[in-house]
């Protein structure tokens, strides 16, 4: 089993390279089909999104806009209930079709602040597209358009993840070893 350490933690391996691209093709497929007729606005979370974000876009076909946002709600290894807003929207909106794209969907908490200041803007609507969702931590009811791959509530790194801003640049995703875990 292919390990490796960031900082005071050990990770193991958890999903290839392989099994990302799957999971991102047929989100590229899914959106292609479904905004064949539109011109979106992509709203990539920054930081984590970055390297989804950047393997997602080659593979659409589609005439959109690309626009970043970062908001922080992370540290070390707890999500926290308050977000911090860092880089906010600055594009005009109004009667747009926005999506989303985020790393993973955990409590939900970032993603709701995010939609509750987008809904603002008077957007025609507002999708979601995540790599990864953890089903048994989310605590809100939004609706997300897009999935990847469904994981257990585990701590996980790699693919645009950190752990205090490590291992981000990492091409697969590891999770964090059995005795590490609290
Ligand atoms: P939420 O607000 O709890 O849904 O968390 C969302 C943000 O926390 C995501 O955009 C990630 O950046 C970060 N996050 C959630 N789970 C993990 C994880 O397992 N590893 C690293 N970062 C995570
Ligand atoms: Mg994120």
């Amino acid at each position: 089993m292919k390990r490796i350490k960031l900082l005071d933690k050990e990770f193991e391996i958890f999903i290839s390279n392989d099994e990302i691209q799957k999971a991102v093709s047929r989100i590229a497929e899914s959106i292609n089909r479904d905004y064949a007729d539109k011109e979106p606005l992509f709203l990539v979370m920054l930081n984590g999104a970055f390297m989804f974000a950047t393997d997602l876009f080659k593979q659409l076909k589609i005439s959109c806009d690309i626009s970043f946002v970062k908001y922080s709600s992370y540290m070390g290894m707890l999500t926290t209930e308050h977000v911090k807003k860092l880089i906010g929207i600055n594009e005009d909106m109004k009667g747009r079709n926005i999506l989303i794209i985020e790393d993973i969907v955990d409590t939900g908490i970032t993603m709701d602040t995010l939609l509750n200041e987008l809904y603002e803007h008077k957007p025609a609507d507002v999708k979601i597209a995540t790599l990864l969702f953890k089903p048994q931590a989310f605590k809100k009811s939004f609706k997300i358009n897009y999935t990847g791959i469904e994981i257990p509530s585990d701590f996980i790194v790699g693919y645009g993840l950190d752990y205090n801003g490590k291992g981000r640049n990492l091409p697969e995703i590891y999770k964090l070893g059995v005795r590490d875990k609290a």
